[in-house]
């Protein structure tokens, strides 16, 4: 009975720290830890190594309790003046795009600027700073791009303290934890709708133990973006079934950053003259942000504001935009918040986007159908 369990357990680990990133959670502790809630904060130097990761600098590794709180409890790495860690993982297999979620938080003391690391990868280089401007907790998730890699390529992760303070005693020096790496591949076409990714099911992985979203920021590039197929203004929150409510499917994204903050997508090729419908979901999370949002959707030449009412506990509506194609130039599809709306504790939230469906108006739609009718059947002639 007793070994029974005990291997049940250890089936269980195995499956919980499955991660791209060795120790992605820092729950394996530095070789010379020793377990001592008098000192929270152990400093990692020579005399030690900490499992999966290279450190520099300053670094410490820390315990969850009075001076830091985590998003669940545990170890966490806070990462002082000139403070890096790094680890190397290879890109096995084909080309893929490698997505990051990981935790910011800081440690409760006296400091006054926000606690800011940077992330970079071959690829890219990315600034966070801790701003606490959406959720109400001492940490907030984030969601990034690190890049493109495959074929065995051996790919270096660092991230690293950054300054931000003239006075190194005031910095907040940033907390990392929980981070979880995931690889997509380029998606292929839905059926029934010429826009990828309108549902929003291909980003960032979520923290199982988190019940907030996922914070994407900024990021003009459709092939750098983590939210895949769209482009980022301001700050949008991903957000998951388990925690929030979602329109359609898993996930969806609020606008959280107020006026002129959204996605962005453009569709090749749509046929000159002829008539597209353009629909999508608007609503609200469930998460207590009552207000009225206004939304402008962009669809090629179109462009309509819609306003919904919410009582902020979790509603949605489908909305129909249609416009006429304009040939072969990109046609851009894109929806901005016009409202920046606040919870009663300051946090600010907004409009949930989900299932966006773009498809020809009626005819162009049937052809669509039986031409992959026509496939099928060839391929199960030819087989
Ligand atoms: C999160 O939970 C899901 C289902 O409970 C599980 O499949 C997944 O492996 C978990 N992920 C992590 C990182 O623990
Ligand atoms: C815990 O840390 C304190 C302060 O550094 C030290 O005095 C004490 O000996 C440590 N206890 C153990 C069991 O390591
Ligand atoms: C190892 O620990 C000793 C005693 O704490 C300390 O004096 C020494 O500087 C440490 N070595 C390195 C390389 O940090
Ligand atoms: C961290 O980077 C250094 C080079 O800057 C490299 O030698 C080391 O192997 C890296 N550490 C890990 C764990 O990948
Ligand atoms: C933080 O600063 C305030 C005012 O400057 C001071 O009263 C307080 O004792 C400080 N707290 C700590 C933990 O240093
Ligand atoms: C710092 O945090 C404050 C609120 O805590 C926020 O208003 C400000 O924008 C943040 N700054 C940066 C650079 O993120
Ligand atoms: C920072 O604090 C340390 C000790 O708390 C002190 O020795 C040092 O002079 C301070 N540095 C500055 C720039 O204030
Ligand atoms: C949508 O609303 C914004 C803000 O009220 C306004 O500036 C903009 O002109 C409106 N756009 C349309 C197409 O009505
Ligand atoms: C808002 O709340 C009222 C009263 O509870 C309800 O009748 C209405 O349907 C709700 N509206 C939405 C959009 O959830
Ligand atoms: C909103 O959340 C509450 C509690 O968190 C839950 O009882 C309710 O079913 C949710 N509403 C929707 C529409 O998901």
């Amino acid at each position: 009975m007793k070994i029974t369990a005990v291997f049940i357990a250890g089936v269980f680990l195995a499956l919980a720290s499955a991660d791209i990133l060795q120790n992605p959670d820092f729950e394996l502790p530095p070789s010379n830890w020793r377990a001592n809630s008098t000192t929270p904060f152990f400093p990692l130097d020579g005399n030690g190594t900490l499992p999966g990761w290279t450190f520099e600098g300053a670094v410490e590794y820390a315990t969850a309790g009075p001076n830091l709180e985590l998003t669940r409890d545990g170890h966490a790495i806070v990462l002082g003046q000139d403070g890096q860690i790094n680890q190397t993982f290879t890109a096995n297999g084909d080309q893929m795009q490698y997505l990051l979620t990981f935790t910011l938080a800081r440690r409760i003391q006296n400091c006054t600027s926000n606690a800011s690391l940077v992330v970079s990868a071959p690829d890219s280089s990315a600034q966070f700073s801790l701003t606490q401007r959406y959720g109400n907790e001492p940490w907030e998730v984030y969601g990034h791009q690190l890049g493109s890699w495959g074929d065995g390529e051996s790919i270096n992760l660092v991230i690293q303290s950054q300054v931000v303070d003239t006075d190194p005693n005031s910095t907040c020096w940033p907390v990392v934890d929980a981070l979880s790496l995931i690889t997509v591949r380029s998606l292929n076409q839905d059926h029934g709708n010429l826009l990828r990714n309108g549902g929003f099911e291909a980003g960032p992985s979520f923290l199982n133990f988190s019940n907030k979203g996922v914070l994407l920021d900024s990021e003009p590039s459709l092939t750098e973006s983590a939210l895949q197929q769209w482009t980022i203004t301001g700050t949008v929150k991903y957000i998951n079934a388990k925690n929030y409510f979602i329109p359609e499917g898993n996930s969806a994204i609020e606008i959280v950053s107020g006026t002129s903050a959204g996605v962005q997508t453009v569709v090749q090729l749509l046929t000159e003259g002829s008539n597209y419908n353009l629909e999508f979901m608007l609503g609200d999370a469930n998460d207590s942000c009552p207000g009225d949002f206004t939304v402008g959707v962009t669809a090629g030449s179109s462009i309509q504001n819609f306003t919904i009412h919410s009582n902020g506990t979790g509603s949605a509506q489908k909305y129909l935009l249609t416009f006429t194609g304009a040939g072969p130039s990109p046609t851009p599809i894109s929806f901005q918040s016009y409202t920046t709306t606040q919870r009663e504790d300051g946090v600010l939230c907004g409009p949930v986007i989900d299932g966006v469906v773009l498809h020809a108006s009626s005819g162009h739609r049937a052809n669509l159908h039986s031409a992959s009718l026509t496939v099928l059947l060839l391929i199960a002639l030819l087989n």
